[in-house]
């Protein structure tokens, strides 16, 4: 019998015909700076074209990250402060990452010629099934703001299979009612669209106390090359249909959700509301303290921890790949959860600056966590 040997293998790539190792180093780097930097593409749909940025590789046996952003904004003003934290390296680096702008909100985008018929909502969702196909990606952990939210969950509702999970940061279910529209038929005569968007961003004590942040984000939305396609996208929005979500009905999110809130945020009610219609056993309620209307943009810290723990609950994070923090923060927390004893209500983050109790995405448990 051939004596079995040792093969020592020293090269995990081959390298190319007449390609010294050090050019192959060089461009795995170039590659490497590529993928850092995210790889913009464009996919035609039955209802225009669409763009999105894609970080990272595919990892197998995972889902993709796909994020939707709000009015007023691109992935990057959105998302980029969450995705560049430090402590979101450890999650990031396990999942491959889709950004979706939203037709006319990517950088550049051209204005759209009068009398172009914007998406609606929903038919924003239906564009992602040809994202994905471009893609060949067959499952989602989605994570929305706003408009996003509203657009990744109606996606959800119409593709359960493909969403495995959702991080809905200030969504409103809700279609406007005749108050609502009263509301913004007078501050329309009075305010910009700017400034409305402003409103539905931030809060009124925000764009009072004029941050750095807030002048900003001003400066971002006011003077955008692309304002008209902005108007577009916000007026998509406010006609946005009811999502009829109904707790034990046919209509509701089936995977885990964790609904992101901040405490003084334009939209608390609405995430209270949408909380009430959801599976308690499947939703994770995050009211953020201190955050105001953006708290991906203004507490991502805490934002990833809780967004860790989510991953953790949906048997993507092993606790070997948390921190030593979060680890020995998990292990007390197992152990509050277990006295709990509140296995089946939704559970709530009431997350204050000093401490709060985070979220598992185990069914019941409920962690205590201070950021
Ligand atoms: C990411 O790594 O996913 C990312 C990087 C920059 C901006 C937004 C997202």
């Amino acid at each position: 019998m051939a004596e079995l040997q040792e093969v020592q293998i020293t090269e995990e790539k081959p390298l190319l015909p007449g390609q010294t190792p050090e050019a192959a180093k060089e461009a795995e780097l170039a590659a490497r700076i590529l993928l850092d930097q995210g790889q913009t593409h464009s996919v035609e749909t039955p209802y225009g074209s669409v763009t999105f940025t894609v970080y990272g590789t595919p990892k197998p046996k995972r889902p993709a990250i796909l994020t939707y952003h709000d009015v007023g904004l691109n992935y990057k003003s959105c998302f980029q402060p969450l995705f560049q934290f430090g402590d979101m390296q450890e999650i990031i680096q396990n999942f491959v990452r889709v950004h979706v702008d939203a037709p006319g909100m990517e950088e550049g985008a051209p204005v759209f010629p009068v009398g172009y018929q914007y998406p609606s909502l929903d038919q924003l969702a239906d564009m992602i099934p040809c994202i994905l196909q471009y893609l060949n990606f067959s499952s989602v952990i989605g994570v929305g703001v706003g408009a996003g939210a509203y657009v990744l969950s109606r996606f959800a509702l119409t593709h359960p299979d493909t969403v495995e999970g959702l991080v809905l940061i200030n969504i409103d279910p809700n279609a406007k009612g005749w108050m609502d529209w009263a509301a913004h038929k007078l501050t329309g005569l009075t305010s910009s669209i700017p400034e409305m968007i402003l409103g539905h961003l931030f809060s009124q004590e925000e764009l009072s106390g004029n941050s750095e942040l807030i002048q900003k984000y001003r400066n971002i939305i006011t003077h955008a090359p692309n304002l008209d396609n902005i108007e577009l996208y916000w007026n998509s929005y406010n006609n946005r249909r009811d999502l009829n979500l109904e707790r034990g009905g046919d209509v509701t999110l089936k995977c885990p959700v964790m609904l992101v809130v901040g405490d003084q945020a334009p939209h608390e009610d609405a995430v209270v509301e949408c909380n009430s219609k959801l599976d308690p056993t499947q939703t994770s309620f995050l009211k953020m303290a201190d955050s105001g209307g953006q708290p991906q943009l203004t507490q991502p810290g805490k934002l990833t921890e809780a967004f860790k723990y989510f991953l953790q609950g949906m048997g993507y994070m092993a606790s070997s790949c948390m921190t030593r923090l979060s680890r020995s923060r998990t292990a007390s927390l197992t152990s509050a959860a277990s006295m709990d004893g509140n296995r089946s209500r939704s559970r709530t983050l009431s997350q204050g600056s000093e401490s709060g109790t985070l979220p598992s995405g185990t069914p019941g448990h409920t962690m205590e966590v201070s950021c």
